[in-house]
């Protein structure tokens, strides 16, 4: 069993944002790893940007890990919203990452896709050149930095596209679009891979449990490489739907911040470093739909 040597204790991993997506897909894992102590917080809970309770909470809890599910999310809003994004994505992950590093707490941060500009045409790996086109994009890659620089030690994972039947997202957008349209547009010219929230948060318990701890950046998604439309047209596929899409090109749906057009993530480090499966994405959507019901 993982103890911790100084309090001879279960490891304890403090999970941020726990009522997003990723957190709650962590929460849904929690009795499958009783070897840690979990403790789940809410932004009631813990506001990341409350630097005096973070530290509060640090004093109390003592944490072995922390993994940063906590973020501002809304790509477009980020747009108008650009120093509230900072904050929580930039200012306040610095935070964290100088208070893990002072409390010896190896701090997992996640972070995403959007920091490339998807000029690319093959997948992009860990030290690719980063340009983000978007408020949310540069916020989050201005929060890997400050992650780094205030805790070497960190670990950072850039995800994609993330789904799960928690929360909002393109998945549950189509079950909902597919009850209340007639027919459904979606774009097919922007390029990337799925992520089922559950496979990402397996695959942080999974790295956390090796006990092998490698700082630095890891892509981790779902395998495939597929545009919202072909997503939209297997979400459809699974739900035995007949409702017609047709492919639109990103000029067609305009959006207040601008997406990298292709952003699949090299998985070959982490596959390597870690030893964890890339499940294919087709599978894991199948998962996602058969564990889940979605009110429309
Ligand atoms: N969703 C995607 O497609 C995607 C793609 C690539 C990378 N990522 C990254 O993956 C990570 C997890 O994303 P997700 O999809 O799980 O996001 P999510 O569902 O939007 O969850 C984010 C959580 O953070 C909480 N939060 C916001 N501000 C906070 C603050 N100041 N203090 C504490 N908590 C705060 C939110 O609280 P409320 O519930 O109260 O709003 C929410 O519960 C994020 O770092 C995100 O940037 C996501």
């Amino acid at each position: 069993m993982p103890i911790n040597k100084s309090t001879d204790k279960k490891l304890k991993i403090l999970v941020t944002g726990a009522n997003g997506q990723l957190g709650k897909e962590l929460r849904q894992l929690e009795k499958s790893w009783p070897q840690y102590d979990f403790l789940f917080l809410s932004r009631e809970d813990l506001p990341i940007h409350h630097f005096e309770l973070v530290r509060q909470f640090f004093t109390a809890e003592h944490p072995d890990y922390l993994i940063n599910c906590a973020a501002y999310t809304a790509v477009d809003k980020a747009e108008t919203e650009k120093e509230l994004a900072y904050q929580i994505n930039a200012e306040s992950v610095g935070v964290l990452a100088a208070i893990c590093h002072e409390r010896h707490c190896r701090f997992i941060h996640i972070s995403t896709d959007y920091v490339f500009d998807g000029n690319g045409h093959r997948p992009y790996t860990e030290s690719d050149p980063c340009s983000p086109q978007s408020v949310y994009g540069a916020s989050k890659l201005a929060g890997e930095q400050l992650a780094m620089q205030y805790d070497p030690s960190c670990i950072i994972i850039r995800t994609s596209w993330v789904y799960s039947s928690f929360g909002k997202n393109f998945v549950k957008t189509i079950l909902r679009l597919l009850q209340e349209k007639p027919a459904l547009s979606v774009v097919s010219d922007q390029f990337g891979s799925p992520t089922y929230a559950a496979d990402l948060a397996e695959a942080i318990l999974s790295l956390i449990d090796t006990n092998k701890w490698q700082p630095g950046i890891y892509n981790y998604s779902n395998a495939g490489n597929i545009s919202w439309y072909q997503f939209a047209l297997q979400i459809a596929a699974l739900q035995h739907s007949q409702v017609p899409i047709t492919g639109i090109s990103t000029d067609e749906y305009p959006t207040a911040a601008r997406r990298p057009a292709y952003s699949v993530l090299d998985k070959t480090k982490v596959s390597e470093v870690y030893g964890l499966p890339i499940k294919d994405w087709k599978e894991s959507l199948a998962r996602c739909l058969s564990f889940c019901t979605f009110s429309a």
